[in-house]
């Protein structure tokens, strides 16, 4: 018998039993307890240790909620490095009926219709873990840069992003409200108050198309800047990704869990800013190479984007899209007018974020509200804003989940709790 390296003579955890094998007289358990998150914690148990416990405590079904208490060894073997060896358990919790996700392969569809008790899964703790971190990191490089965190309202009475993929809701007695698509109307108030806000909030979009890059309901991040040109804003973006993704991979918990998603840590440790830019023209004179049927002026689908980032290989700026097919915040080129200051960023996934700068000009705005058919009255608060000491400023958006699935190669709606989209019609 090797030599024991205790860590600790009596300790205690509470958690739930995952699995167990038994050994002979031994049996290992796997737990899973708050205090390693994303992990196993190994408890070994001997007959010999608790002979009158032992039985029942092989017997024990799978998510009983226990408490462990025993010795804590170092075994390079566990999962966490360390084993407690059991001196005594008690029961929190016994299941009263078998445990619906206890065997180990389940299809989507299974995951998706257990998701209140999935969430539990090791996969999917890690999945959070890597998702929380990168929101405190985005935040953190907001806090470094001076930026300054503002919460805007979710509830609105106009369109940011256009009218077909508004939730409405009955708003008091006979008023219409939407649910918001982006906070951005009202950061860019907010920059006449602190200059340069961002901030976290869920977005809502009725998209009726089934795809593995759309929820109903995502978490935004969004910033915008007073002063702050094109370039400027795409510079911002590009310094917030590659500081997340950094410190991601500078954090040796992170990287392993992100590598034990599947993700391409290799490839992450590489990207580096700046950030290739090509012109929606020179996109589309590569685009047609292999899509000949492309127009100027459509805008780039999933599979267009797939094949353009094929070509670029990393993460890559596409700007200067035709006007008419951006929103109409957009600020138009003065020599082009046909094309604006707006850029999405393509990566492997397809687009990760939409930026750019704004439309100050009071008049400028006032028609392309109208050309949009948009009701001119629903946005008298956001004309003010050209009004009194308007100034050229830019802002951006990004999905949380389309950056967790980027990063960690899983599913869009395994990156968020409990996803919503159209094919759910009953959900958790
Ligand atoms: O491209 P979008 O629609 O741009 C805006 O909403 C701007 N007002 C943002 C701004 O400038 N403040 O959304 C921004 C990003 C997308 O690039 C994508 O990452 C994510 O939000 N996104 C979605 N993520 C999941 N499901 C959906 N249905 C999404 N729609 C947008
Ligand atoms: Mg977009």
């Amino acid at each position: 018998m090797p030599e024991e390296d205790t860590l600790e003579d009596m300790v205690q955890y509470k958690g739930w039993m995952v699995k167990k094998r038994k050994h002979g007289s031994v049996l290992f358990l796997d737990m899973h307890v708050p205090q390693f998150p994303g992990q196993l914690f190994q408890v070994v148990a001997s007959k010999d240790a608790i002979p009158a416990q032992f039985d029942s405590l092989a017997s024990l079904a799978p998510e009983s909620a226990i408490t462990v208490e025993g010795k804590l060894v170092k075994n390079s073997r566990a999962p966490t490095g360390e084993e407690l060896q059991l001196k005594k358990y008690e029961i929190i919790q016994i299941p009263t009926e078998a445990y619906p996700l206890a065997t180990k392969e389940h299809s989507p569809e299974t995951l998706l219709e257990w998701r209140h008790l999935a969430v539990r899964g090791t996969t999917y703790q890690k999945i959070w873990l890597v998702r929380e971190e990168s929101i405190r990191l985005f935040g953190e490089f907001f806090h470094k840069n001076n930026w300054h965190a503002v919460s805007p309202p979710m509830l609105s009475r106009s369109a940011c992003e256009g009218g077909s993929t508004l939730f409405e809701v009955k708003y008091f007695d006979n008023t219409k409200a939407y649910l918001s698509q982006s906070a951005q109307l009202y950061l860019e108030a907010m920059i006449y108050s602190l200059g340069s806000v961002w901030s976290l909030t869920p977005s809502f979009r009725a998209e009726k198309s089934r795809t593995p890059r759309h929820l109903a309901e995502f978490w935004h991040l969004e910033g915008e800047s007073a002063f702050c040109d094109f370039d400027g804003i795409l510079r911002v973006e590009e310094e917030a990704i590659v500081y997340v993704i950094q410190n991601l991979m500078q954090n040796k918990r992170m990287k392993q869990h992100i590598l034990d998603l599947g993700g391409n840590v290799s490839y992450f440790e590489t990207i580096k800013a700046p950030f290739d830019r090509l012109t929606y023209d020179a996109a589309v004179k590569i685009l047609h190479k292999k899509n000949p049927d492309f127009k100027w002026g459509d805008d780039f689908g999933a599979e267009d984007e797939r094949i353009l980032f094929e070509h670029m290989k990393k993460p890559f700026f596409i700007t200067h899209y035709p006007t008419a097919i951006k929103a109409f915040y957009v600020k138009e080129e003065s020599n082009r007018p046909e094309i604006c200051r707006s850029a999405d960023l393509i990566v492997d996934i397809g687009e990760l974020t939409t930026g750019g700068q704004r439309e100050e000009d009071i008049t400028a705005i006032t028609a392309r509200i109208k050309k949009e058919g948009l009701d001119i009255k629903d946005y008298s608060w956001y004309l003010d804003l050209r009004k009194y000491g308007s100034v050229p400023h830019a802002g951006f958006g990004l999905g949380v989940e389309r950056f967790t699935q980027w990063i960690t190669g899983q599913h869009i709606r395994d990156t968020i709790p409990f996803p919503r989209s159209a094919r759910m019609t009953q959900f958790i």
